[in-house]
């Protein structure tokens, strides 16, 4: 569950590119590493989160205690097709190894358009990428699913790239 490649955490933050006093939400926080990463490394103004498992909200919550009490994360119980988050609210969407999970892809896809701001980023990934680890290489999707996320996130936004990482297959698109 945890998410611990140095590398893909790099990879992944350099895509993002998060500007000062942006908001961003991730989708799937689970124990909160990434969490803790954009709140440590990035100039992002607020860090939103959603994720259905009261369990890792209990736990994310404890590894960015200062960040939580601070108010600059804010972490929820939620789900990607049900946020809970205003229309056109965050500049930044992001979720790492959850979307194959989720039981309504294109129901997702569609509230997370919605809460993106105009010109807004997304960036979905899951386990897979160039299979530098065996983890990776065993959780990959096989090439006609990650063709059917390709396919679906292109019907709802824009510049739909597909990036092939160390260890994961990331997905990033503009609202
Ligand atoms: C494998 S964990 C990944 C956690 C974290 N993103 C990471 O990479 O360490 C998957 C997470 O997705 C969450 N999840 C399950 N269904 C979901 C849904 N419909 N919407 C959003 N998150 C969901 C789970 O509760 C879990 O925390």
């Amino acid at each position: 569950m945890r998410w611990t490649n140095r590398r893909d955490q790099r990879e992944v933050l350099a895509l993002l590119d998060i500007e000062p006093g942006q908001r961003v939400l991730e989708v799937g926080y689970g124990p909160g590493a990434l969490i803790r990463l954009l709140s440590e490394r990035t100039p992002a103004d607020h860090i939103l989160g959603v994720d259905p498992s009261a369990e890792m909200r209990a736990a994310a919550s404890r590894s960015n205690r200062a960040a939580v009490a601070a108010g600059r994360v804010d972490l929820r119980i939620g789900t990607a097709a049900d946020t809970g988050l205003a229309e056109r609210s965050v500049d930044v969407v992001v979720s790492v190894n959850s979307v194959a999970v989720w039981p309504d892809l294109d129901a997702g896809l569609r509230e997370l358009h919605r809460v993106l701001k105009p010109g807004g980023t997304l960036l979905v990934a899951w386990h897979g990428g160039k299979g530098a680890s065996r983890l990776a290489r065993s959780l990959r999707l096989p090439e006609d699913r990650l063709a059917r996320l390709n396919d679906a996130l292109a019907d709802v936004f824009t510049q739909v790239v597909h990036h092939r990482l160390s260890t994961l297959d990331a997905f990033t698109a503009v609202r």
